[in-house]
């Protein structure tokens, strides 16, 4: 069966790229910036990314908030996807030398690192520096990182869509060193019915997986509270959250008698949440329940 998974990459890949729209999904160099400064807002300047060796789970179709974690003076960024997004073809290229001209326009303070992680980028031949950027494909759910390597982990739209999530929420703990940060947004919205966004909580689960298993933007249907619950029991304290978009008490509980029973006994918070933003710390050693 993983075999038979494994065969059909080539052919993702392939669609993905004759896929007229891709030209057009390719992201603005503007949008690292924008996630770069929600960041720091959500944090209110507590984050240092100075020093750290950064981990960015899933990063699609750009690796421009590598390289401005790089500008922002971290030490090295692993980006790990498990599938390839970028092809290097023109308009990927463009983007990441958006983001690097717009970080030294800007002069941030480490942009030469940036500039260094980059060693060539041209159609179909870039190349990153190891020492700055190293970027693998591979699974959320077997790292190919060393246990405590990583000073902060960071995902932007990414839990919802793993297969195994309480995996992937331990292996972020097996790598993140004691005292590290984790930070993910996570989406719970149907991501393939754009009018009724809690519609994916009433297939049962077999009819969920027959649906969605193999198409691009599978998500798992965790909601917050199981995240919440996941980082705690894999070792995190929760710094911070908040969530970023909901929907109406009203909608969901007129929802509510739809849903299969894993969802219709939920509170309604956890529910009407369609995404969260969430900060976690690693504990020290001995303290598993540590939080602040
Ligand atoms: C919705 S995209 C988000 C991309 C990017 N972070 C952004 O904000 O534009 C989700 C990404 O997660 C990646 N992904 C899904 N499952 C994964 C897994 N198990 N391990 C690593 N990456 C995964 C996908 O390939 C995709 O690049």
């Amino acid at each position: 069966m993983k075999n038979a998974l494994s065969a059909l990459a080539p052919l993702r890949e392939r669609i993905e790229r004759a896929n007229p729209r891709r030209c057009h999904e390719v992201q603005e160099p503007a949008r690292p910036f924008q996630l770069w400064q929600e960041l720091i807002e959500r944090t209110e300047g507590r984050l240092d990314v100075a020093g750290r060796e950064v981990l960015e789970l899933g990063p699609g179709r750009s690796l421009g908030m590598g390289l401005i974690f790089l500008a922002a003076g971290a030490r090295r960024v692993v980006a790990v996807d498990r599938y390839r997004h970028l092809f290097w073809d023109e308009p990927d290229c463009d983007h990441l030398r958006g983001v690097l001209v717009r970080l030294e326009a800007e002069r941030w303070p480490h942009a030469h690192r940036a500039r260094s992680a980059v060693r060539a980028i041209e159609v179909g031949h870039v190349e990153f520096d190891p020492d700055y950027l190293v970027y693998r494909q591979a699974d959320g759910a077997a790292l190919p990182v060393a246990a405590d390597a990583i000073d902060l982990s960071y995902s932007n739209a990414v839990l919802e869509h793993v297969h195994q999530p309480a995996v992937v929420v331990r292996e972020l703990a097996r790598v993140t060193r004691p005292g590290g940060d984790s930070i993910h947004e996570i989406d719970f919205r149907d991501h393939f019915d754009p009018v009724d966004r809690l519609r994916l909580l009433t297939f049962p689960e077999w009819e969920w997986q027959i649906r969605t298993r193999l198409r691009p933007g599978y998500t798992n249907r965790w909601r917050q509270a199981d995240f919440v619950e996941a980082f705690a029991a894999a070792g995190f304290g929760h710094r911070a959250g908040r969530v970023t978009n909901a929907v109406p008490r009203e909608i969901v509980e007129a929802r509510r008698t739809r849903m299969i029973a894993r969802f219709r006994d939920r509170p309604s918070a956890d529910l009407c949440t369609l995404s969260y933003w969430g900060w976690w710390k690693r504990n020290e050693r001995g303290h598993l329940d540590a939080r602040e």
